[in-house]
């Protein structure tokens, strides 16, 4: 969702902000704006539409971009917006300056009590240009600056904090202090990005990795007040805290395309490299290490029942995840979409194990799952991509997924290193229940250690697929059906087709498909039946010919080893054959690049689909 930068140094700091925004793109949004002070003065530019239209607005308004001009800029800040309150349009597009043009804010989040806000400082004569709750606090601050003898932008943010309700990354530029930026943060991520004679702050760390790897995680009610020589933290009353600066791991090539026509493609190509990193180093002489997560028998006999909450795509993953631990371990698994556990009434007490699963770590129907999940007395292991977010800082344990940066909008390799996790959690948790004997327990391990090279095979076949794409891409509905593992396969890769090409498209459990949702086959409908698992063959073959007898054109995905089957579909893609618990990892990977030709034959913007977003912080 929306996304943040700011800069304070002698660099270009419109090259440095728009050059953020561009890779904040993926977050998702629908306007953008800059606002700097230069020579003294307040500037501000914004508009609705990209970060391109934006670059276009501030060298119409004769300001450079180029680095090799003297920067005359002393502080600026940047914003995505993707619209709550208000539509998109250039009035609502962030920053927002104050009615006396004080000062500029930027902020991510929900201020609750805004019209009450409003309402107030309407009574003060403050007159409003937009219908954001974001120009509240803009307007809210410069009303505390003017009460402040002492004129201290800090103070005054700090005294509007105390009547601001709700969620926020804020970040205030003031005409008075041009040398200073200040933010805050509540529920919003916020970084903090250290450099010499220089200092960055972003909604993530993508957008400063170029520039330095030291970084400050900004916790909840935190102000950060920051020139280029120096950072200053406090709480809101203004004590300082101790704060730990950060090395980030990513490098700068991570954010980049490298060669690919998109993000999306690129990710694909990394899954081989990813699932690896994730799986390989936690795999040692014959056993599982999941780092700090205390994994012995004493606590596994303990665990009465586990929990796995999560939103889109990584809860796909967690119906894997469901799958393979109660198979393996024979625990009871209940696996919720975040936002509805919220509004249930969980069995769930100290003898539970709560997994949360989240690429961004940042998913607050996610965060409030979790937090509802603890309160009712659940341990919490997080399974999250991007290292020192909430989610992995507020759970009690984190596994990391080592996936990198992941920047199309529509997850893939996030999702082949969490099912990385969710294997290594089910082996290791069988293993110590004493549920895997030691011999399996490795046979397991070391089919997990071959889906790298697998993955690669898949990726050679590519063009297999998209010639099926080219061909197919104009169809309106497409259904994609499955049994047992490959349902869960199917409800993943539907939404992938949805997301990115915005065709109609269900997934179902085979044995279904009878129960209504045949009456929508008909003559030009796609059907797509991933097949991995050997006793489901039969019942799949019978479900191929149910919708092939009404007219639908068949795509089969079948392992290797199903080579002399005949299925009475129109085209079938063979992956590698491997055990058939670990056929998930594989499967999905042709039925993501199926998605990706299909979005690209139809000419859609397949890194940044329409109204969707990548970290998603509002309910
Ligand atoms: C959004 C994204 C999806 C993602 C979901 C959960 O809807 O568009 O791609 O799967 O959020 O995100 P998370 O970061 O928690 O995995």
């Amino acid at each position: 969702m929306c996304g943040i930068v700011g800069y304070i140094g002698p660099r270009n700091t419109l090259g440095i902000l728009l050059n953020g925004l561009s890779t904040l793109e993926y977050r998702g949004y629908d306007s953008a704006g800059v606002s700097f002070i230069q020579d003294g003065r307040l500037e501000l530019i914004k508009k609705k539409g990209y970060v391109k239209e934006l670059r276009e607005a501030v060298a119409q308004a004769g300001f450079t971009l180029d680095d090799r001009h003297t920067n005359r800029i002393s502080a600026g800040i940047g914003h995505t917006r993707w619209a709550t309150h208000g539509a998109p349009s250039d009035e609502n597009s962030h920053p927002h300056m104050s009615m006396n043009g004080k000062l500029c804010v930027v902020h991510n989040g929900i201020i609750e009590n805004y019209a009450e806000l409003r309402r107030f400082l309407k009574k003060k004569g403050y007159v409003f240009a937009s219908e954001t709750d974001t120009e509240v606090a803009a307007q809210l601050i410069e009303y505390y600056y003017g009460l402040n003898d002492n004129k201290d932008i800090n103070a005054a943010v700090r005294r509007a904090l105390k009547d601001i309700v709700g969620s926020y990354a804020l970040c205030v530029l003031c005409v008075d202090e041009p040398d200073r930026l200040i933010c805050a943060k509540k529920d919003n991520p916020i970084v903090l990005g250290i450099g010499k004679g220089e200092n960055f702050i972003a909604s993530d760390v993508t957008a400063m990795i170029e520039y330095t790897k030291d970084v400050v995680f900004l916790e909840d009610n935190w102000i950060l007040t920051m020139t280029k020589d120096s950072v200053e933290i406090t709480d809101v009353y203004g004590d300082p805290v101790e704060y730990k600066v950060e090395a980030v791991v990513w490098d700068a090539d991570s954010v980049q395309k490298g060669g690919y026509a998109h993000f999306m493609m690129k990710e694909m190509h990394e899954e081989p490299k990813i699932f690896e990193a994730t799986v390989e180093p936690r795999i040692k002489d014959g056993d599982i290490y999941l780092e700090h997560f205390p994994v012995d028998e004493e606590y596994m006999k303990g665990i009465h029942n586990i929990n796995i909450i999560a939103c889109g795509t990584a809860f796909h993953a967690g119906c894997v995840g469901k799958y393979l631990i109660e198979k393996l371990c024979r625990i009871p698994v209940v696996c919720t979409v975040a936002s509805e556990f919220i509004y249930s009434d969980p069995i769930i007490d100290e003898h539970t194990l709560t997994l949360v699963i989240s690429q961004s770590g940042e998913t607050l129907d996610t965060r409030n799952a979790m937090k509802k999940a603890k309160e009712l007395g659940s341990g919490t292991l997080a399974i999250v991509n991007v290292i020192g977010s909430t989610i992995a800082r507020e759970a009690d344990n984190v596994l990391y997924t080592a996936a990198g940066p992941e920047i199309s909008v529509a997850s893939t390799k996030a999702y082949v290193a969490q099912l990385g996790c969710l294997y290594l959690i089910a082996l290791k948790f069988a293993h110590v229940l004493g549920k895997l004997d030691k011999e399996k327990y490795e046979y397991y391990q070391n089919e997990l250690l071959q889906i790298p090279d697998k993955l690669e095979q898949i990726l050679r076949k590519q063009t297999d697929i998209q010639r099926f794409a080219s061909t197919h891409f104009n169809v309106e509905s497409t259904f994609f059906i499955g049994r047992g593992l490959d349902y869960f396969l199917s409800m993943e890769t539907s939404l992938k087709l949805k997301e990115i090409s915005y065709i109609h498209s269900e997934a179902y459990a085979g044995g279904e498909l009878k129960h209504g949702t045949i009456a929508l086959i008909e003559d030009g409908t796609l059907v797509v039946c991933p097949i991995t698992q050997d006793d489901l063959v039969s019942k799949m073959e019978s479900n191929i010919k149910e919708v092939a007898t009404r007219g639908a054109t068949v795509l089969a995905i079948v392992p290797e080893r199903f080579r002399d089957i005949k299925f009475s579909c129109d085209v079938r893609f063979t992956i590698p054959d491997c055990d058939e618990l670990m056929a998930p990892i594989l499967g999905v990977l042709p039925c993501q690049i199926f998605a990706y030709y299909m979005a690209v034959y139809k000419g859609c913007d397949v890194d940044k689909p329409r109204n969707l977003a990548k970290s998603v912080t509002v309910e």
